[in-house]
């Protein structure tokens, strides 16, 4: 059976898709259309930005004001440093730890669902690891509460603040009961929603979802977090110090990538910054989290209510065959990758900053026809 009659096609720009994809996501139309303009000659300078040294005036420009505009967007303090890195966040897995390690002190690991094991499997390959808090007996549907977890002597609080996986986010800046260090993988929510930087002592997040396309890894680093960085003698690749020092350019970065990264930025501060983008986030994803509460119980949603993320919304169909059935027809409407993750199943709609909300309408109301003729 296809979609009801009344549900039609929304056209886009370049005959383009609603794209759920959890990453990489969906990136501005008007981004990628100065990227196609500029590809060639950027700015009269007679080669693509792709051509450019990294030395060089043009694209020193180029990065330090995309470093400046995310610094911006941030609301970062000036004695923060930001950094451009490769490896992408899985690479922080271990970057961390190497970082911030402290002798007689242990990570203290906050594990909410798949990408925080990963993390913590990383992590316990460097040495040892408490795990300060588990959702696994729920199954990874949920954030503590600040005083759930059980610390123990920590160098560092790491916790994962939005779970691409199962679709569950603080939607806080948590108060743990811990005066050391607070590190958090943002990779799924950041510039999503307003966080208070001078909560956290690093900050990372892969560029893939809400920042850009796919390439670089941008941190957010304290100065207290820094000072225990410099006492260590990495590696250039996997020093955050020798990184700061250089902005980033400790080596060639992947410059294709940080131009637009930078242009992302641009588009977003147009657009009002973090405190605009953010209730455009909630409101997507409302249209789609009250569908699965209208459904009188056909829809189940993966995370508790309070955990709801704005970002990735999981939830399963009566059975995966139904499942199956939701996948094939939302296809039909141009609506594509809402398949969940491999290691869970089900649905997942991504829906990061630069996700159109027409695609957030044409989900909800393809769900409601969906379960009305599947019920
Ligand atoms: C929360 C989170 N952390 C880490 C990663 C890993 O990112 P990367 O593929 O850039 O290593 C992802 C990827 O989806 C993620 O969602």
């Amino acid at each position: 059976m296809i979609p009801s009659q009344e549900l039609k096609k929304t056209p886009q720009p370049y005959d383009r898709i609603f794209n759920f994809s959890a990453g990489p996501g969906s990136l501005p139309v008007e981004v990628l259309e100065q990227v196609r303009d500029e590809l060639l000659n950027w700015h009269g300078t007679g080669m693509s930005v792709m051509e450019m040294s990294h030395r060089g005036k043009h694209y020193d420009g180029i990065h330090m004001e995309a470093l400046a505009n995310l610094r911006k967007l941030l609301g970062a303090p000036d004695d923060y440093q930001i950094l451009m890195l490769q490896g992408g966040a899985s690479l922080e897995n271990a970057l961390v730890p190497m970082n911030l390690s402290v002798e007689g002190k242990t990570p203290n690991y906050i594990d909410t669902g798949y990408w925080g094991h990963q993390s913590i499997k990383d992590a316990q390959k460097l040495g040892r690891v408490h795990i300060a808090y588990s959702s696994e007996s729920t199954g990874f549907d949920r954030a503590p509460a600040d005083s759930e977890p059980r610390f123990e002597n920590p160098s560092y609080v790491y916790f994962t603040s939005n779970e691409t996986v199962g679709g569950v986010d603080f939607l806080r800046d948590p108060k743990f009961d811990s005066d050391a260090l607070i590190v958090c993988d943002a990779s799924s929510n950041i510039l999503s929603r307003k966080l208070d930087v001078t909560k956290y002592d690093v900050i990372f997040a892969g560029a893939q979802k809400n920042q850009g396309p796919a390439g670089i890894t941008t941190l957010i680093v304290s100065p207290r977090a820094m000072e225990i960085a410099k006492s260590k003698d990495l590696p250039l690749m996997l020093s955050w110090p020798r990184a700061a020092e250089a902005h980033s350019i400790h080596n060639t970065p992947p410059t294709f990538i940080v131009y637009i990264c930078g242009l992302y930025y641009k588009w977003l501060l147009a657009k009002g910054g973090v405190d605009a983008i953010a209730p455009y986030n909630e409101r997507k994803a409302k249209l789609v989290y009250d569908q699965i509460d209208a459904s009188g119980g056909f829809y189940k949603g993966h995370a508790v209510k309070e955990n709801r993320s704005r970002m990735n919304i999981t939830f399963k169909c009566p059975s995966p065959e139904l499942d199956e059935k939701f996948l094939e027809d939302a296809k039909q409407l141009n609506m594509s990758t809402l398949k969940g993750h491999r290691s869970t199943g089900g649905i997942r709609a991504s829906m990061y900053n630069a996700f159109p909300e027409e695609g957030a309408k044409l989900l909800a109301e393809f769900m409601a026809d969906f379960a009305k003729r599947n019920g």
